[in-house]
C-alpha cells in the first residue's frame, strides 16, 4: 500500500504542476494529505483538496474535477471526484499482481529496509536478578526485547542484545549465610535455581523473624530505632567479604551465577532467545568510581544525610542517589557506569532499556544525570517501559516465594497442548516438539497482543484457546498456508495475475499483504511490538476468510487457481515474517 500511496503522490505531484504551475507542493507533502477512506463505496484512496483550494484558489470540487481528467495509472480501475474529494479506486488484478511480484522478488526480506544500515542500536533487556525467581514479570522485558531487536535488525541496524544480569549485590551476602547455614551442594547441583531461591526466601523469612521478635511490644517509633537482625548482620559482613576479593565467597558468587545461569538458557533456548552480552552488574564495579569522580569534580553532587545525591528539583523530579552513606554505590550509579561503557565500547547511536513502567522514574533521573554530565548522547538513550502483570488476578511478590515462575507458566502450556496433540497424532515425539512451539508461542502471542503499558491479567485458558484471537490459531494459520500449497503439489508460482479477475476476498489479502511494511515501521516508531501481533491477526483472518470463500486446489480455472496459490504463498511468507519478529516459531504442521 506504502508503495502505491508514494507513486499516487508523485503522479498527483506533477498533475499539479501540469495543471496549475510549479512549486506548489511536493509529493511528500500529498504523500501526507492522502487517506484511506473509512467507507469502501469511496474508493481505496483519497485525496481531500479543501487545504489546496486557498493556494490555487480555485474550489475543491474544481480542483478535484481537473485532476481526476489529468491523472491516469493503471493500477487504479477508477480515479474520480466526488464533492470535494479525487477519490482512487485500485484495480484489484494489478494492485495484487504488484504486491506478490513485491512479495516473491523480497521473500523473508519483504518489509524490510536499510533505513538503519550503518548504525548501532544497544538493547538492555530480560537481565533478572541472580538466585531470584525469573518469574513472570520478566516475560514483558525479555519478549518485547527480543523482539525489538528482531525489528531493529529487520530494517537494517547493527544490535547488540546485552543481558545485564542482576549479578551482585546485597542479595548475594544473604544468599552466601543462608547456604553456609543451611545449604546441600549435591542438592543445588540437581535442582538448580529452584534450591537457590529456596535458601533465599529462606533467610528473607528468617531475617523478618528475627525482626518482628526484636521489637516485640515497642512502640512503632522505638521499633524503627530497635528494629534488628543478627542474621542481616551476617548477610552484611559477607557481601563486604565479598566486596574485598574474599575467595571462598567469589567462588560461592560464581557458583551461584553459573547455576542461575544455567536454568535462565533453557527458558531463553524455548523462546528461541540468545544474548550477544552477558556483561552483567558486577561488571561496572570497577567503573564506577570515574563517573562518580567526575560528578564530584563537575559540583553535581550533593551530600544530603551522608549520602551523594544529584540534586533534580528543576525537572521536578527527586534526587538521584549516587552512593549510600557508607559509600557504597546503587543502582543508577551502575546504570550511568553502564552507559558510558557501551557507548566507547559499541559506539551506539540508540541505547534502548526495556523494563516495567515501575523502574520509569530511575530511568528518567540518571539520563538527566548523563546530561548534567555534559554526554552529548544523552539523548541516544531510550527508557521503554511496559506495565504489570498478574495471573489469574493474582498479584506477585518476590521476596515471599509467592510467585508463578516463567518455566512453570511455559511447562503448563506445553502439557496442555501435548495433552490435545496427543489425540490427534500418535507420534509421541512430533507431539512435543508441536506442543512446545504452540504452548510457548500462545503465552508469548498472549502477551504481545497488548499494548506493552497496559496491565495484563494473564488468563492461561484465553491464551490456549484455537478460537479466538490467539497465538494457536495464527500459527494454525500458518500451518494452513502451508497444507495447501503442499496439497497443490508446491507448485511454481507467479505474480503474473494482472489479467486475472479477482473477487473481494482475494483482494482484501492482497491489500492486507501490501500494508505489513508500513506496520513494520509503525512498531518502530513506538517500540510496539504487539503492532506486529495484532498485524498478523488481521492478515489471518483475512487468509481464513479468503480461504473459507474461495476455492483453492480445486479451482476450476487454471489462472484463477495460479492466483490464489501465489496469494497463498504470499501469505506463508508474510505471516511467517511477521510470527518470526515476535518471536513465534512457525511450524509448518500443527
Ligand atoms: N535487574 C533489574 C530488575 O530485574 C532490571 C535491569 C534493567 N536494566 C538496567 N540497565 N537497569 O529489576
Amino acid at each position: 500500500m506504502l508503495t502505491l500511496k508514494k507513486k499516487t503522490a508523485e503522479l498527483l505531484a506533477s498533475a499539479i504542476t501540469e495543471k496549475f504551475g510549479d512549486g506548489l507542493l511536493t509529493a511528500d507533502e500529498i504523500f501526507a494529505m492522502l487517506e484511506y477512506p473509512p467507507n469502501k463505496e469511496m474508493g481505496d484512496l483519497a485525496l481531500p483538496c479543501f487545504k489546496l483550494s486557498k493556494s490555487l484558489r480555485r474550489s475543491p470540487v474544481d480542483i478535484a474535477k481537473a485532476l481526476a481528467d489529468t491523472v491516469q495509472c493503471e493500477e487504479f480501475s477508477e480515479i474520480s471526484a466526488m464533492g470535494g474529494y479525487l477519490n482512487f479506486r485500485i484495480s484489484p488484478s494489478a494492485f495484487s499482481a504488484r504486491v506478490l511480484s513485491d512479495v516473491f522478488s523480497k521473500g523473508e526480506r519483504y518489509g524490510a529496509s536499510n533505513e538503519g544500515e550503518g548504525k548501532t542500536v544497544v538493547l538492555d533487556y530480560s537481565s533478572p536478578n541472580v538466585a531470584k525467581p525469573f518469574h513472570i514479570g520478566h516475560l514483558g522485558t525479555t519478549v518485547i526485547g527480543h523482539s525489538l531487536k528482531l525489528l531493529h535488525e529487520f530494517v537494517g541496524y547493527k544490535c547488540v542484545g546485552i543481558n545485564y544480569l542482576g549479578d551482585w549485590g546485597t542479595q548475594f551476602g544473604k544468599l552466601i549465610v543462608a547456604y553456609k547455614k543451611w545449604g546441600d551442594k549435591e542438592k543445588i547441583e540437581k535442582g538448580g535455581v529452584d534450591e537457590l531461591v529456596a535458601l533465599y526466601v529462606r533467610i528473607n523469612n528468617e531475617i523478618k523473624a528475627e525482626e518482628d521478635a526484636s521489637v516485640a511490644g515497642l512502640s512503632p517509633e522505638e521499633a524503627a530505632r530497635a528494629k534488628h537482625s543478627a542474621l542481616a548482620d551476617e548477610a552484611r559482613a559477607e557481601f563486604s567479604k565479598l566486596e574485598h576479593n574474599d575467595e571462598e565467597n567469589l567462588e560461592l558468587w560464581r557458583w551461584f551465577v553459573s547455576v542461575s545461569l544455567e536454568e535462565y538458557e533453557k527458558t531463553y533456548k524455548q523462546l528461541g532467545i540468545s544474548f550477544d552480552s552477558y556483561k552483567g552488574e558486577s561488571f561496572y564495579t570497577d567503573k564506577m568510581p570515574a563517573q562518580v569522580e567526575k560528578l564530584r569534580s563537575m559540583g553535581l553532587l550533593e551530600i544530603d544525610d551522608g549520602a551523594s545525591i544529584v540534586n533534580l528539583e528543576k525537572w521536578n523530579m527527586p534526587v538521584c542517589l549516587i552512593l549510600k552513606r557508607d559509600g557504597s554505590t546503587l543502582y543508577p550509579t551502575r546504570d550511568i557506569a553502564a552507559a558510558v561503557y557501551r557507548k566507547e565500547a559499541y559506539g551506539f547511536d540508540k541505547a534502548i532499556y526495556v523494563t516495567s513502567a515501575q523502574q520509569s522514574l530511575h530511568f528518567a533521573q540518571w539520563f538527566k544525570v548523563v546530561e548534567l554530565m555534559g554526554y552529548d548522547w544523552y539523548d541516544e538513550l531510550v527508557h521503554v517501559p511496559y506495565g504489570t502483570v498478574s495471573i489469574n488476578g493474582a498479584k506477585l511478590a518476590t521476596r515471599t516465594g509467592n510467585v508463578v515462575l516463567l518455566k512453570d507458566l511455559f511447562a503448563e502450556a506445553i502439557a496442555r497442548v501435548y495433552e490435545i496433540a496427543k489425540e490427534k497424532n500418535p507420534d509421541e515425539d512430533e507431539c512435543r516438539a508441536i506442543a512446545e512451539k504452540v504452548g510457548v508461542g500462545a503465552i508469548v502471542f498472549y502477551y504481545l497482543s497488548n499494548n506493552r503499558m497496559r496491565d495484563i491479567n494473564f488468563m492461561m485458558e484465553d491464551a490456549l484457546s484455537f478460537d479466538g484471537n490467539t497465538g494457536p490459531y495464527a500459527q494454525y494459520t500458518y500451518a494452513r498456508t502451508c497444507s495447501v500449497l503442499e496439497k497443490a503439489g508446491n507448485p511454481t508460482l507467479t505474480a503474473d495475475i494482472s489479467s486475472v479477475s479477482l473477487g473481494e476476498p482475494e483482494f482484501e489479502l492482497a491489500k492486507c499483504l501490501s500494508v505489513f511494511p508500513e506496520r513494520v515501521g509503525n512498531a518502530l516508531a513506538d517500540y510496539e511490538p504487539s503492532i506486529v501481533t495484532r498485524y498478523a491477526l488481521d492478515l489471518c483472518a483475512a487468509f481464513n476468510r479468503f480461504y473459507h470463500d474461495c476455492k483453492i486446489v480445486n479451482c476450476d480455472d487454471e489462472a484463477l487457481k495460479g492466483a490464489r496459490l501465489a496469494l497463498t504463498a504470499a501469505t506463508k511468507t508474510v505471516l511467517g515474517t511477521a510470527l518470526r519478529l515476535i518471536c513465534i516459531a512457525t511450524p509448518e504442521k500443527i
